[in-house]
């Protein structure tokens, strides 16, 4: 086995996220701008190159993958791609093979991706209420998600919620979701909405739900526990003593939790981001490209771009304005 991936603060890479693809059947308000121009599909790494791709970081030690978007679902063949990834399951190198997924898709694949090997998904939403999710997705359904989240469950799949918490959108359903969520066995985590991309009219000031006020609400209804527990991803849990449930919260602008930070992302072209909140990124589709067999110019540009990985992101709205925003959207690199 090769040295382990370690970057210059002394973090071991073990869980790679990667975008199948930059294209979605959503247009959430806070993640794209309604006429997205999206990248040529002659541009996207093959489902064989993923696989070489994945493989080489799994070789590297990586042992939790999560598949991402734009919505991953929707990228032809992809369970091909799900399907090939179960041998490194299976041989017991990878731990956990994932996906965040907005559920469109589910009422299809899940069965498919439960034989691959997938135990656990987190679907995106962010309400229960038919007539904002139209207009939070802007073209999506809700029926069509709460069919998806069904089979997901009938699958066998374990199911975690991520809502991205909005003033003045979800706040009011704040009980709501938490409820639903405790009634269907599924745990929910908050996200604090990000500064990646230009989304079009919004802004995310008014946008920005701090969790700390959310939490702040949950102890007005329910006893808050912390728990010390990790799922080797940036939330942090408490659990609702009353309910028993457990909730997570993400919170980049409120709470900075890159110290621990674990996780390198790749797009669906090849691109290497070491961080989800800053500009810095390598190309592994040339190495990954120039050396088909040996893949040693690819490990050298993984172990290049790892040794290059920054300390964490500089989001901050604390100053009545927008600091540290990305150019890219959240599409990009799949959170
Ligand atoms: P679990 O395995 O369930 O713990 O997953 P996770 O929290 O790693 O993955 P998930 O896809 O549920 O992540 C939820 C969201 O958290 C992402 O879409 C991002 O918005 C955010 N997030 C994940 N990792 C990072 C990170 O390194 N930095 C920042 N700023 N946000 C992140
Ligand atoms: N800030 C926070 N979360 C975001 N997501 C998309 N855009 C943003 C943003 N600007 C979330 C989605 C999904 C995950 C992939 O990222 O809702 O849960
Ligand atoms: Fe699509 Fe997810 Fe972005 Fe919504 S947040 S547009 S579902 S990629």
């Amino acid at each position: 086995m090769s040295a382990p991936l370690i970057d210059p603060f002394a973090r071991a890479i073990t869980y790679l996220r990667v975008s199948v693809t930059d294209r979605c059947d959503f247009r959430c308000v806070y993640c794209m701008s309604e006429d997205m121009t999206f990248l040529p599909k002659r541009d996207l790494l093959t489902l064989e190159e993923l696989d070489r791709l994945c493989s080489t970081f799994i070789r590297l030690g990586v042992e939790k993958l999560r598949i991402t978007g734009g919505e991953p679902l929707v990228r032809r063949g992809i369970m091909t791609f799900f399907n090939s990834m179960s041998r490194h399951l299976e041989s017991g190198a990878l731990k956990e093979l994932t996906l965040t997924t907005n559920g469109s898709q589910l009422e299809k694949y899940a069965d498919a991706l439960y034989a691959a090997g997938v135990r656990r998904v987190n679907i995106s939403l962010d309400t229960i209420d038919e007539a904002k999710f139209k207009e939070i997705t802007r073209w999506g359904r809700l029926p069509q998600v709460l069919r998806g989240i069904d089979a997901a469950q009938k699958a066998g799949l374990k199911v975690k919620i991520n809502a991205v918490a909005l003033k003045g959108f979800n706040e009011p359903e704040l009980p709501a979701i938490t409820e639903w969520c405790a009634s269907r066995d599924m745990d929910l985590t908050w996200i604090e909405v990000m500064p990646m991309g230009d989304i079009g009219n919004e802004d995310r000031i008014t946008q920005f739900w701090s969790l700390k006020d959310v939490r702040a609400e949950y102890e007005k209804h329910y006893t808050v526990t912390d728990l010390p527990e990790r799922t080797g991803g940036p939330a942090r849990y408490v659990r609702l003593e009353e309910t028993g449930q457990k909730i997570g919260f993400i919170t980049p602008l409120s709470h900075n939790f890159c110290e621990s930070c674990n996780r390198v992302r790749v797009t669906c072209t090849g691109e290497i981001y070491t961080c989800l909140g800053q500009e810095g990124k390598a190309d592994l589709r040339a190495p990954l490209r120039a050396n088909e067999e040996g893949n040693g110019g690819l490990e050298a540009a993984i172990r290049a771009a790892i040794g290059d990985k920054p300390r964490g992101h500089d989001f901050d709205y604390s100053r009545e304005n927008v600091a540290g925003k990305m150019s890219r959207h959240m599409s990009h690199t799949g959170g």
